[in-house]
């Protein structure tokens, strides 16, 4: 459980810093007169006057394809945040696992994929200001003998390749009992099948996936608590400090909190 107390840590300083910087306060970007581009603001993106998001569209409700088009939270808070710095929104649809290495690489500008923030992905880039809290929680059939956390020893449990839910489901229950899977849906469709017992993902896809197959239950107690934020390059500290600020703004002015209410039905 080490990684936990690590996580609760990192959360912390973020949070402190959050406060210190006025995150949500009177924050002030250079956001560029109407009809002006990114590159006239001196924002520096990969393509000039793009901001290119990288995601991993299988994740509702914060990025899911409506027909041919990614939509859901992270796609309005990319669009806002574009708006305010006068740069278009280009979304590059990846497997979770490539998008920080996209980002590092120059094949996008920013990761925005509900990316929890862990001080091992903070070695390799840099997050924003987080914008939303999410939850890890655990799927199982609504016959599962699985009550539990505790339930899930020896048990065979699904989660998406590299998130928050896999590194900590292999350190708390062994790699040998985790598999592995390229989406979150495809470890839900193995749980459905009996070919796994548990499914550990965070708390809303969790929630859309159980609404959206039968027989299936989120344990009642939460597994670990998250906060997520947009990953941007550190060779980019630039776009960090105008993303943050266009960040501040929009929630000092409420936006942010409309587009997650959209998405996310209170309980
Ligand atoms: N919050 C988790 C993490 O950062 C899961 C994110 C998965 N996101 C996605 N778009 N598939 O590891």
């Amino acid at each position: 459980m080490k990684l936990k107390k690590m996580m609760t840590l990192a959360l912390t300083v973020a949070l402190g810093t959050c406060v210190l910087a006025g995150c949500g306060g009177s924050g002030d970007t250079k956001a560029p007169a109407e009809g002006s581009t990114g590159a006239e603001s001196g924002i520096p993106t990969v393509t000039e006057g793009k901001l290119i998001m990288a995601t991993n569209a299988y994740f509702p409700p914060y990025e899911y394809y409506e027909g041919n088009e990614i939509v859901g939270i992270d796609a309005e808070i990319a669009q806002a945040i574009g708006d305010k710095l006068g740069l278009e929104v280009e979304i590059a649809d990846m497997e979770f696992d490539s998008i920080i290495t996209a980002v590092q690489t120059g094949k996008a500008d920013i990761g925005l994929a509900g990316m929890t923030v862990t001080p091992e992905r903070e070695k390799n880039i840099n997050f924003s200001d987080t914008y939303a809290t999410g939850i890890q929680s655990v799927i199982v059939k609504e016959d599962s003998d699985i009550k539990s956390i505790d339930d899930l020893q020896g048990k065979k449990i699904g989660v998406q390749l590299s998130t928050t839910g896999d590194i900590f489901a292999s350190d708390d229950f062994g790699a040998e009992n985790v598999e592995q899977f390229n989406k979150g849906n495809d470890a839900v469709m193995a749980l459905t099948q009996g070919k796994i017992d548990a499914v550990i993902i965070d708390n809303q896809p969790a929630l859309s996936y159980v609404a959206g197959n039968k027989g299936l239950q989120i344990l009642d107690t939460s597994y670990v608590e998250e906060e997520y934020a947009a990953c941007i390059s550190k060779e980019n500290p630039e776009l960090l400090e105008a993303v943050n600020g266009a960040l501040a703004e929009l929630e000092r002015d409420g936006i942010i909190q409309s587009i997650l209410d959209k998405y996310i039905v209170a309980d």
